[in-house]
This record gives structure tokens, sequence and C-alpha cells, in this order.
């Protein structure tokens, strides 16, 4: 066991793992470098080899306790025969949904695509020190609709008449994703990944009178899979305020991640049964050492006697300073 699933898993409070969402990514110059001579984001996700090497760059830098294998929520989309596109400053851009198109997919296909991920997995196990955590991911059914239909109105609203109008759609595409999404998890452990994040960015997006359908079952479906086969879930509904507390007991999770609109108090008192990760504010990395440090320690001493994975509220953005980083980074690999 690693430092991260023996908190996941034992509930082991006597340490507090830490890793990044995003930490493979624009902030980091070395990744940037990369960037800049593959222009294809997807091309990119599919070169085991530079998948690999940029999942280890964080770890060479920072003292972190697991690396987060460099691809997308979004390569599900794409294996599934959409085309995905990543514009610069407009976020991903993809063709539009036929129904008749995504029902004639094929698993065998869908992995055969996918194939490069779980090279990049094996690569990366390899060189990845034992004592460190390989996660693997994926979207949640219902955050993987939102892209796939285009449901978003602006940056972080509903398009309400579309959702409506595609709502029959909707429905038979979640059902299907989750058999996909399941077999992508099994690849992905198989190849040497130890846990797995679901991510349901979108998940306060979905209507309230629709939470449970759209977010708590798909959610929990793959988490009974993942329970089955013995791999331990993160799972990170952002967006749903207290809903998190129904979400926990429908869903049952090894581990949830907060988002930074969850009070820490409120969630160390609500979700005692749950290892819980995350939390702080990506933006809280913009302000001032002292700063920063205070915030950091809230997250570390409201959570000092419960299992608690150090994360933050949502993924790092692209401004954040590595040198800031690292300082937080050591601030709690030395905290006691
Ligand atoms: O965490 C990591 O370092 C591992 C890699 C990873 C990426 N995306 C790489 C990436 C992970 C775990 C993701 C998850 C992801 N992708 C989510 C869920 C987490 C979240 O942020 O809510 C979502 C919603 C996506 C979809 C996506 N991919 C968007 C909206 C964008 C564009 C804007 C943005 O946030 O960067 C991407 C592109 C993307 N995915 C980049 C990276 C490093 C930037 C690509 C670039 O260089 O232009």
């Amino acid at each position: 066991m690693t430092r991260l699933t023996n908190c996941i898993l034992k509930k082991d409070h006597s340490c507090v793992p830490i890793w990044f969402m995003r930490q493979a990514g624009r902030y980091l110059p070395e990744f940037r470098k990369i960037r800049s001579k593959n222009k294809d984001f997807i091309k990119l996700c599919l070169n085991s080899n530079l998948s690999s090497k940029i999942t280890l760059q964080p770890l060479s830098r920072f003292n972190l306790d697991a690396a987060i294998i460099f691809s997308d929520i979004l390569m599900v989309p794409y294996a599934l025969g959409q085309k995905v596109e990543f514009k610069k400053n407009k976020g991903p851009d993809l063709s539009s949904f036929d129904l008749k198109h995504f029902l004639k997919n094929d698993k065998k296909k869908f992995i055969y695509k996918l194939n490069p991920v779980y090279e990049a997995i094996k690569l990366t196990r390899k060189k990845l020190n034992k004592s460190k955590s390989l996660i693997s991911f994926i979207g949640a059914p219902w955050t993987l609709a939102v892209y796939m239909f285009g449901l978003k109105k602006g940056k972080d609203q509903i398009n309400k008449d579309k959702f409506k109008k595609k709502e029959k759609e909707i429905k038979i595409v979640l059902e299907t994703l989750i058999d996909y999404l399941c077999a992508h998890i099994i690849n992905q452990h198989k190849a040497g990944a130890d846990v797995v994040q679901i991510f349901d960015s979108w998940a306060g997006l979905v209507p309230k009178n629709k939470l449970f359908n759209y977010c708590y079952e798909p959610n929990r479906k793959i988490v009974d899979f993942c329970k089955k086969k013995k791999i331990p879930t993160i799972c990170f509904p952002r967006g749903i305020k207290t809903n998190y507390k129904n979400f926990a007991e429908k869903v049952n999770p090894d581990c949830l991640n907060l988002d930074y609109n969850i009070d820490p108090v409120w969630a160390k008192n609500n979700l005692k049964n749950f290892c819980l990760q995350g939390g702080m504010n990506p933006r809280i990395l913009f302000k001032k050492e002292v700063e920063i440090f205070k915030e950091v320690d809230k997250y570390l001493n409201v959570f000092k006697n419960h299992p608690y994975i150090f994360n933050l509220g949502h993924g790092l953005l692209p401004k954040t300073n590595p040198h800031i980083l690292q300082k937080v980074v050591k601030r709690v690999n030395s905290f006691k």
C-alpha cells in the first residue's frame, strides 16, 4: 500500500498524503515546452512516451504522493467517434453529437483507440517509485454529456432549452457511457493504476430534481463496479453544495474530493465516514505567502484527526507559480 491508498482504504490519518488536480499541466514551463511542439492535444495524449514523461514532471519537482496519468476526460468521447479539439482560450470543441453513430460503437474498438493511454500507464508505473500511487481517471457520465451535447451556456450555466430538447437522448447516452467508462477504468487498472478519480465537474449544473438520476445513480453504478474489482475510488461531484451529503450516502465512494465552496468544518461533521480530499481554492495560491500558509494550515488543522488528502477544490490554474507550490508541498509534508 502507498500513503495514498492507506489513507483512502484504511482511513489512516497518521499522515497527510498530497497531490494536485492538474499537477501535470500548463503552469509548468517543462510542460509548456512539450506542448508548444505538439499542437494537437489529443495526439499528445495518445503519445505514450510523452504522456508518461509529462505525468512524471511534477514528481521530479515536488515530493508528491501520487502521479495522475496525463490524459483527458474527453478522450472517451474521442474514442466513441466524436471529433474533439482544444482551441486556444476557448476550451474544448466537439463535433455535433449523432446518436445513431454513437450507438454503433463497440467496446473492442473503443479500447483499441485508448490503448496508448494504457501503454502510458504501464511505462509510468515502471518508472514511478513503489511508494507512490498512480491515479487514473474518468469523467462521470453527466459531465461527459455536457461536453458531448454542448449543454453549457456561457461559462457555467446550463442551456435549459437544449437540455429539455435532448433529454431523451441524454438519458440513453448516460446509461450507455457507464459500460464504456467501466471498461476504461478496468483497463487503466490492469495497466498499473491503483486508484481512480471520477470527475463530475459539472454536477452543479444538473437540475436539482434530477440529481438522483443524472448524478448519484451513474456515479453509484461506476463506484459499485470499482468496489467489485477492488479499485479505490475518489469522487468529485463539483458544485452540488450540501448535496455532498446525499451524494456520499447514495454513492458511497471510498473518498470524496471537496470543492472550494464546501466549508471544511461542515464537511468534517457531515461526511464523517469518508476519507476527504482537497477543498482549498486554487486562487489562494495567487496570494501572499502568509495568507497561503494560513489557508493551508486551516485545512490541515480542521482535518487533523480525519483521513485527509491534501489537494485543491479544483485544478491548478495556469498562472500558478511552481515555486509557491513547492513551499505548499513542503509545509504539508512537514505537518504533524
Ligand atoms: O490532472 C492532471 O494533471 C492530469 C491530466 C488532466 C487533464 N485534464 C489535462 C489537460 C486531467 C485529470 C484532466 C481532467 C479534465 N479535463 C476535467 C475534469 C477536471 C476539471 O478541471 O474539472 C475536465 C472538465 C476536462 C476537460 C478539459 N480539458 C477542458 C475544459 C480543457 C480546457 C481548459 C483547461 O481546463 O485547461 C481541457 C484541456 C486540458 N486537459 C489541458 C490539460 C493539461 C490544457 C491543454 C492545453 O495545453 O491547452
